[in-house]
């Protein structure tokens, strides 16, 4: 090949690899171009990867690992013309079986930690001329740079993956927005909450978007631009934690990166956490207060009973019956006291949780048919579960004649109580929900419903027993209880109990 054709295919094939900046592209044609240059038979290029050497592309030709290691390795320090391999006898014995017989080697140095090597084969015994050899290290030479981009951008798109991957791998809400209130970017929760790709979001104002933030606290987040914050902000009854960092974005411009977290159920698990430990503790006190009391308590019944029976004037016996009647209020408010400090594990045995739940309705069935009320069954499919039945009956027994209260007292002409199973197979709960459309819960009954002697009804009519004592059965079963509601717009009590897997249950009949 004359000098000057040989440096047209160089400028071709340097051409060729700048047209795509894929590294398996620059390789490829690398190896191709070497073979063309040399007018030889096969090539092939191996990339030092650690210790060994890993082939990269290869044309007309399938060398091996160990081949490649153990010869073509040793060559990368300087050009190596090899013209009779049969010279060479321990490269003969490795190569001659690929049918070469003459080869040239050449390092290929791209970056400092990525030294590569190009063999190239002739099948026939062949010399490689001065011209040969210059002509391919000027190739070699102008390649490098298109091969040292391709390799750059390949790092970079790698870099770029990961770090978009990790970036939409968090579940908390990610947004940027610079100082024109533009979204510089964000995350697919992110634009999972505004139901919108991504796309759609990145590059526009926040206020042309205003109506699909739909968590309408990203607007108040955005507020806070530029400046570095952590609250927390309730909305659409979600607790987040919301936070923002400053940061410069490439371009100089100012821009703050602001992250929201819903801790709901932390929140919630806090609450029912901090709840059991007052209950415990104040469980400890009304135990030893009640059981102090119990004693005297049976005197005073005795005895008042004792001088019934002796006296004969009337006026003294319905005296002694008052006394006698307000001592035995004080021994059931004494037995509720005591119900609600019970230490005791619940007794477990494998039970229909619908069943249980028909049995309670059934003994308030009288008196709930009575006063008209509709009564709403909606039971999905559920596990039995491992529970004291008589303690969850006395929690769905307190929870329904809470209902039925709220529900009279509400003066609504219709009365309804809806209860919902279902079982969630994800968490391994069974789910009980009773709803009411009652006078509702306000913000502080909310916040006090579970609290011991919380009642917001007229004296001798509520303990404020009710609830804390099914909160303590439900912890002890290691289950979760909670209400929800507004006022005027009824209430509904949810209570999570787990199937559990200890052994398999029996068969029930
Ligand atoms: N379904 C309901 N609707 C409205 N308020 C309720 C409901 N259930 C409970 N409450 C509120 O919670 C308070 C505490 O209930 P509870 O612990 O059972 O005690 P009590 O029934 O003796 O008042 C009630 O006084 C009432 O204010
Ligand atoms: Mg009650």
């Amino acid at each position: 090949m004359e000098f000057n054709e040989r440096l047209l295919l160089i400028n071709s094939l340097v051409k060729e690899i700048n047209r795509d900046l894929s590294v398996d592209h620059a390789i490829r044609i690398l190896v191709e171009g070497g073979v063309k240059l040399l007018s030889a038979d096969a090539g092939a290029f191996a990339l030092v990867d650690g210790d060994a050497l890993r082939c990269m592309s290869q044309s007309n030709i399938e060398l091996d690992g160990e081949t490649l290691c153990s010869d073509l390795a040793r060559q990368i320090e300087s050009t190596t013309v090899v013209s009779d391999i049969r010279e060479h006898p321990g490269m003969f014995e490795k190569l001659s079986r690929f049918r070469v017989k003459s080869f040239v080697c050449t390092p290929v140095n791209i970056m400092s930690d990525r030294k590569g090597v190009l063999f190239l084969a002739s099948f026939e015994y062949r010399e490689f001329t001065e011209p040969d050899i210059n002509s391919l290290e000027i190739f070699i030479d102008a390649g490098v740079s298109a091969i040292k981009n391709s390799f750059l951008f390949d790092l970079i798109s790698k870099s770029h993956k990961l770090w978009q991957e990790t970036f939409d791998a968090i579940s908390d809400y990610v947004f940027v927005v610079d100082d024109d209130f533009r979204i510089v970017k964000c995350n697919i929760a992110f634009a999972k909450s505004c139901g919108l790709h991504p796309r759609k979001i990145i590059g526009k104002s926040c206020f042309d978007l205003q109506a699909k933030l739909s968590p309408k606290f990203c607007i108040e987040a955005l507020y806070k631009n530029r400046k570095a914050y952590t609250e927390e902000i309730t909305c659409d009854g979600k607790v987040f934690l919301v936070s923002g960092f400053h940061v410069t974005l490439p371009s100089g411009k100012n821009a703050t990166v602001h992250i929201l977290k819903d801790i709901t159920e932390m929140r919630r698990l806090k609450e029912q956490l901090y709840h059991a430990d007052k209950l415990t503790s104040l469980g400890l006190l009304v135990s030893g207060v009640a059981h102090e009391l119990n004693n005297p308590l049976t005197g005073i019944l005795g005895y008042s009973e004792l001088l019934m029976m002796k006296t004969e004037d009337e006026v003294l016996k319905k005296d002694l019956d008052k006394i006698y009647s307000a001592a035995e209020r004080c021994k059931k408010i004494v037995e509720n006291l005591l119900t609600f400090s019970r230490q005791s594990p619940p007794e477990r045995s494998y039970i229909r949780i619908d069943e249980l739940i028909d049995s309670a309705i059934e003994l308030r069935s009288y008196w709930l048919r009575s006063n008209g009320f509709q009564i709403i069954r909606d039971y999905h499919d559920l596990p039995i579960v491992s529970i004291d039945p008589q303690q969850i009956q006395q929690v769905i027994m307190n929870i329904l004649v809470n209902a039925e209260y709220a529900v009279l007292n509400s003066g609504k002409e219709e009365r309804r109580i809806s209860l919902h199973t279902h079982y969630d197979k994800d968490r391994d709960m069974v789910v009980i929900r009773i709803s009411d459309n009652g006078m509702g819960l306000s913000e502080e009954t909310l916040s006090r419903i579970f609290d011991p002697f919380f009642t917001t009804k007229p004296v001798n009519q509520g303990s404020g027993l009710g609830l804390s004592i099914s909160h303590g059965i439900v912890k002890e079963h290691n289950g979760n209880i909670w209400a929800e509601g507004a006022p005027g717009e009824g209430a509904t009590f949810t209570i999570e109990l787990p199937v559990g897997k200890d052994g398999p249950p029996p068969v029930l009949d």
